[in-house]
C-alpha cells in the first residue's frame, strides 16, 4: 500500500528537523524528491489512483514537492551560515589574549641609571640640541674654524654654520652662559658621527658631565668618576687615568677601568691589555671659560664624557654596537 501525502509530509518533515549535516539534508532530498524518491513515486503511481482522486493527490503532492524543496534549501543554508560564523566568529569561550608588556631600550635603561648616579651626587639635568651650531659644537668648546683638532670628529653638517652635534661638550658652554658658577649638571642624549662599524654607529649616545666652583681640582674629578664607575660595575673595578687631548680641557684625561670580562688578565675585548678606555675628561679650559664670562682666576672646573653604548656593551656583555639598533625583539627582550 503506498503512503497518503499527509504520512509523506509528516516523516520529511520530521527528517528534516533532525539533519544536522548537509550531506544528511542531501540524502533526505533524495529520499523523498530524488528519481527513486517517496514523493516522485507517488506522482508516477497516480494513475492508480481512483479516477477522482488523482486531481486533488496531484495538485497536493506537486504542492509538497515545492515545499519540501524550499525547507531543504533552506536547512542547507542554515548550517552553511552556522558553519562560517563557527570559524570566523567569536569563541567566547576562549581566553582573552594578555597584552605584551613592553620595556625601555637597554641604552635608556643605562642612561637612566648613570642619571641616577650623579643625582644622587648632587648634579642637575640640563640638555641642548642636536642639531647644534657649529659654534657651541666647536668654537665655544677652543676649537677654532679650520683647527686641526676638528678632524678628531667626523661632523655631519647641516650647513656652513650648523652640524649634527659630535657631542654632548656643547651642553657645557650653554649651560655655564645661562647661570654663574656653582655648576653642576650632567647632560645626556643623542650625538652624530660619519663613522659606522663594529663598535662605532652614526648616531650614539653621551652623557656630559661639568662641574665648576671656587677650587675644583683634579682631586674632584678622579673622587667623582671613581664613585660612578664603582657604582656602576663594582668596587673592584679600579680606574686609570692616561694623559690625553682635548682643546677644551686642560690638563686632559683618558679613562680607561680594569677589563670588566677578564679582570685584567687580558682578553679579546681589552686587546688583551686588561685595560679598557671608557670616558675622556679633564680640566675646563680656561679659553672655554672666557667664552662664556666666566673669571678664571676665581673659578676651576672638570668635565667629563662618557660613550653609553660602550658602558652597557661592557656591563651586559654586548659584542656587537650595532644590535642596539637593529630593532630585534629577541635581543631587546632580554633587558
Ligand atoms: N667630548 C669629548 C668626546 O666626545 C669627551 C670629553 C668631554 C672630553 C668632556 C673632555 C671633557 O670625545
Amino acid at each position: 500500500m503506498q503512503n497518503s501525502i499527509a504520512d509523506i509530509e509528516k516523516e520529511a518533515l520530521e527528517n528534516i528537523e533532525k539533519a544536522e549535516s548537509s550531506e544528511a539534508l542531501e540524502l533526505v532530498s533524495t529520499r523523498y524528491l530524488g528519481r527513486k524518491g517517496e514523493l516522485t513515486g507517488f506522482l508516477r503511481n497516480i494513475s492508480s489512483l481512483p479516477e477522482a482522486d488523482r486531481p486533488d493527490a496531484g495538485k497536493n503532492a506537486n504542492l509538497l514537492k515545492v515545499k519540501l524543496e524550499s525547507l531543504i534549501q533552506q536547512a542547507v543554508s542554515g548550517l552553511e551560515a552556522q558553519d562560517e560564523n563557527s570559524i570566523s566568529g567569536i569563541d567566547v569561550t576562549l581566553p582573552g589574549r594578555t597584552a605584551a608588556r613592553g620595556s625601555l631600550h637597554p641604552i635608556t635603561q643605562v642612561l637612566n641609571e648613570i642619571s641616577g648616579i650623579f643625582m644622587r651626587l648632587g648634579f642637575d639635568i640640563a640638555e641642548g640640541p642636536e642639531v647644534e651650531t657649529d659654534y657651541y659644537n666647536f668654537e665655544a668648546l677652543n676649537i677654532p674654524k679650520y683647527h686641526p683638532a676638528r678632524d678628531m670628529q667626523d661632523t655631519f653638517y647641516v650647513s656652513e654654520n650648523i652640524v649634527l652635534r659630535t657631542h654632548t661638550s656643547p651642553s657645557q658652554p650653554r649651560a655655564m652662559e645661562k647661570t654663574d658658577p656653582p655648576v653642576r649638571i650632567i647632560s645626556a642624549g643623542k650625538v652624530f658621527r660619519c663613522d659606522s662599524d663594529l663598535t662605532h654607529t652614526p648616531m650614539f649616545h653621551q652623557i656630559e658631565g661639568l662641574m665648576v666652583d671656587k677650587n675644583i681640582s683634579f682631586g674632584d674629578l678622579k673622587g667623582i668618576l671613581t664613585t660612578f664607575v664603582h657604582q656602576f660595575f663594582d668596587k673592584e673595578t679600579s680606574l686609570r687615568f692616561r694623559p690625553s687631548f682635548f682643546p677644551f680641557t686642560e690638563p686632559s684625561a683618558e679613562v680607561d677601568i680594569r677589563c670588566v670580562m677578564c679582570k685584567g688578565a687580558g682578553c679579546r675585548v681589552c686587546s688583551k691589555t686588561g685595560w679598557l678606555e671608557v670616558l675622556g675628561s679633564g680640566m675646563v679650559h680656561p679659553a672655554v671659560f672666557e667664552n662664556v664670562g666666566y673669571d678664571t682666576d676665581l673659578y676651576t672646573g672638570f668635565a667629563f664624557g662618557v660613550g653609553i653604548e660602550r658602558m652597557a656593551m661592557l656591563k651586559y656583555g654586548i659584542d656587537d654596537i650595532r644590535k642596539y639598533y637593529e630593532n630585534d625583539l629577541r635581543f631587546l627582550g632580554q633587558f
